[in-house]
């Protein structure tokens, strides 16, 4: 985290009915993890670097008469150093921690949360909620419980369940360190700004936001086209039930539907405008072309696909690849280093997008740039909570 990620380390998080209020003492502990997790990125990280600039590196370059190869290989060299152990560990506990202390909190208000979704907010709702109770979870999505949610995506006990859901909107809030703004939507919405300052001119009818877990990005697009119908589609019903009740909650009009983003039932052509945000880096080898390909039978002529997830590998050393790896092996995320290598742009172009109509564009954050900070970025640029990496298709 660089400094400037600092200022947004004390918002926080935005009040709405379906969010758990943790009573004192689940706050103190919560803070703890969010404190515990900001130190290690200030207090650790530096130290690994210099270790591996000052003292790693150097050794092995004595040793070999050559740099480390590839990140597999810093790896190799790093997992025997104590203070990667250490902060390997570390972060590994902080993770495990954060669940912990947000289900005390979803636990013990789970009944009111479930209560609340079922009610809805009185009158009629403003969007939709359509679950589909024989869809077939894809494996990859549900094998493993990502980013070690307890439970995982498609964890639902059914009549009305929403703990997922407001496991996940508390617990990635903490994960990011208020990083993402205080609706954690600041990736989706750095994106509907991309869109609307590109191209001005553009008049989305329907929107459809893939992966949208609990509504975060999704939202965001509603106020960014007004004008627009806007879909969002997930596979976890729990999740869904959630994003639902909080979009109401919001005075948001979106429509959820509980689908595979890589055969939706959505006709041929009916969108304009598809969005996903830190979707790719968690779907396996065989999903993510199917999705890309699925963008393109979706999409109108003219319309465009903009998916932002974080940089891929070739923009950054291998020194960053190594650290950004180390969620693959301590935060359980299976695809997380695979999907970093995956040439994205071929993939478009496989799936029918025109070469020149493929390009990754980097977005910049609309919470910095409503704060006034301006800056241009370089397409790759690793700048997390500055601007967000977004891969655009037009069709
Ligand atoms: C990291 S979360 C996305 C977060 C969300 N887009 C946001 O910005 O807050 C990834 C989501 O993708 C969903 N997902 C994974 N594979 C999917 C698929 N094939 N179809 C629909 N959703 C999928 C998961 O269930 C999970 O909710």
């Amino acid at each position: 985290m660089g400094e400037q990620s600092n200022t947004f380390f004390a918002v926080p998080q935005q009040r709405h009915d379906m969010l758990v209020k943790p009573d004192r003492d689940e706050t103190a502990r919560q803070e703890f993890v969010r404190g515990f997790k900001a130190f290690i990125q200030s207090g650790i990280v530096p130290g690994i670097h210099a270790s591996y600039h000052n003292e790693v590196k150097p050794a092995f370059e004595r040793q070999t008469g050559r740099s480390p190869r590839d990140r597999h290989e810093i790896r190799d060299l790093m997992i025997k150093h104590p203070l990667f152990q250490t902060y390997a560990s570390l972060q590994r506990v902080s993770q495990e921690l954060l669940w912990d202390v947000v289900l005390d909190s979803v636990e013990r208000e789970l009944p009111a949360l479930m209560a609340q979704a079922g009610a809805g907010h009185g009158g009629t709702p403003l969007g939709s909620l359509t679950l589909d109770p024989s869809l077939d979870l894809p494996k990859y999505a549900v094998g493993v419980d990502i980013h070690c949610m307890p439970g995982g995506y498609g964890q639902d006990a059914g009549q009305g369940d929403v703990t997922a859901g407001a496991l996940y909107d508390r617990g990635v809030y903490l994960y990011a360190l208020g990083m993402m703004g205080p609706l954690n939507d600041d990736i989706g919405g750095s994106a509907a700004k991309f869109v609307r300052d590109r191209y001005p001119d553009f008049r989305p009818r329907r929107i459809l936001d893939l992966g949208c877990t609990v509504g975060h990005s999704t939202l965001p697009f509603v106020d960014a086209f007004p004008q627009a119908e806007v879909h969002a589609v997930d596979i976890g019903a729990a999740l869904l039930r959630y994003a639902h009740a909080r979009a109401e909650s919001l005075g948001k009009t979106v429509h959820f539907w509980q689908q595979d983003a890589s055969r939706t039932h959505f006709p041929d052509g009916h969108f304009d405008l598809i969005t996903s945000s830190i979707l790719f880096h968690e779907t396996s080898a065989k999903a993510l072309p199917a999705i890309i390909r699925e963008c393109y039978r979706l999409l109108a002529p003219g319309g465009m696909a903009v998916h932002g997830d974080l940089p891929p590998f070739w923009a950054m050393d291998e020194f960053n690849q190594f650290m950004l790896d180390c969620e693959t092996y301590y935060n359980n995320e299976p695809y997380w280093g695979a999907m970093r290598e995956v040439d994205q742009v071929a993939l478009s172009v496989q799936a029918g997008f025109a070469a020149q109509n493929v390009e990754f564009c980097m977005a910049p954050s609309a919470y910095r740039a409503a704060a006034g900070h301006h800056r241009d970025f370089q397409a790759g640029e690793f700048a997390p909570g500055d601007a967000w990496q977004v891969l655009v298709t037009r069709k």
